[in-house]
């Protein structure tokens, strides 16, 4: 009955919003964050203020960094991540927002104009000073072959993945196009997120001000299921992957 009822709200939707969180990878080998095993049971978030800190602390990023490589260099989208493209190729999802930076939803073929990355992308660096790109492969020959990380090449600005860790600023353009996207569609569907991460965990709600009918997929029970018009507990692959047959 959800199914059917989801199938429902997105066809007789004009303009979808797909907002995702990490609950779309997990098939896909990356794990999340608040799940049992997740990222944060694991281990506690770097604040940016330490990052930029310590020395030590840049170390202890970038070694976590390398430890979930593999996972992320041999992940391909998955049934959620192909779903979504498709909506977005038939022009029902205007815009796609994720807090993921695994690169998958990019990887699927949505368009870069289709696309805000609320949370950076972990699939390059880039330094904090000039910005200039750094690949995430140069660093880490020169992190096993020295112990450090290196210092920007250009300028000597401290070097970090292309993401965002909490106490860091927000970027600005994308939570703009984030904000205006979610007050002119009409149907806002949450996708794998625990919606506790604030302010992209806000978006949903002007969404829902504005009003666009809301929905919410997750495995589990979210912080916002008070304000969703429908809710469905299930697998994402399994509720996303008959969106794949839609047309235009
Ligand atoms: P969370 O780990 O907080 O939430 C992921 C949600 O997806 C959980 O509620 C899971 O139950 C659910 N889930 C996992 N696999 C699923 C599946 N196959 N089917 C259905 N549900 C599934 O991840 P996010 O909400 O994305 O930010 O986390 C938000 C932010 O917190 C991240 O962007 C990251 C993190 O700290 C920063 O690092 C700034
Ligand atoms: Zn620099």
């Amino acid at each position: 009955p959800s199914a059917a009822q989801l199938l429902h709200m997105v066809r007789a939707a004009r303009r979808v919003v797909a907002f995702t969180g990490a609950g779309i990878s997990t098939e896909c080998g990356i794990p999340d964050f608040r799940s049992p095993g997740g990222l944060w049971s694991q281990n506690r978030p770097i604040a940016f203020s330490a990052y930029l800190a310590s020395p030590q602390m840049r170390a202890e990023a970038w070694r976590r960094k390398f430890a979930m490589e593999p996972a992320f260099r041999n992940a391909r989208p998955g049934r959620g991540h192909r779903a979504i493209a498709h909506l977005v190729a038939i022009g029902k999802v205007a815009c796609v927002i994720t807090q993921n930076i695994d690169n998958l939803h990019q990887m699927s073929g949505v368009p870069t104009d289709r696309l805000v990355e609320l949370h950076g992308n972990g699939s390059y660096a880039h330094c904090l000073a000039c910005g200039l790109r750094h690949e995430i492969d140069e660093i880490r020959l020169i992190f096993e072959a020295t112990g450090a990380v290196p210092d920007c090449r250009a300028c000597g600005g401290i070097v970090k993945t292309a993401t965002i860790s909490f106490g860091q600023p927000m970027p600005e353009a994308a939570m703009l196009r984030a904000r205006a996207e979610a007050e002119v569609c009409d149907l806002f569907l949450v996708i794998g997120s625990s919606l506790v991460v604030y302010p992209a965990a806000a978006i949903p709600l002007i969404a829902r001000r504005h009003g666009a009918r809301l929905v919410i997929l997750n495995r589990e029970p979210t912080d916002l299921d008070a304000h969703a018009d429908l809710v469905v507990n299930a697998d994402i692959g399994d509720t996303l992957e008959p969106l794949t047959r839609l047309d235009g």
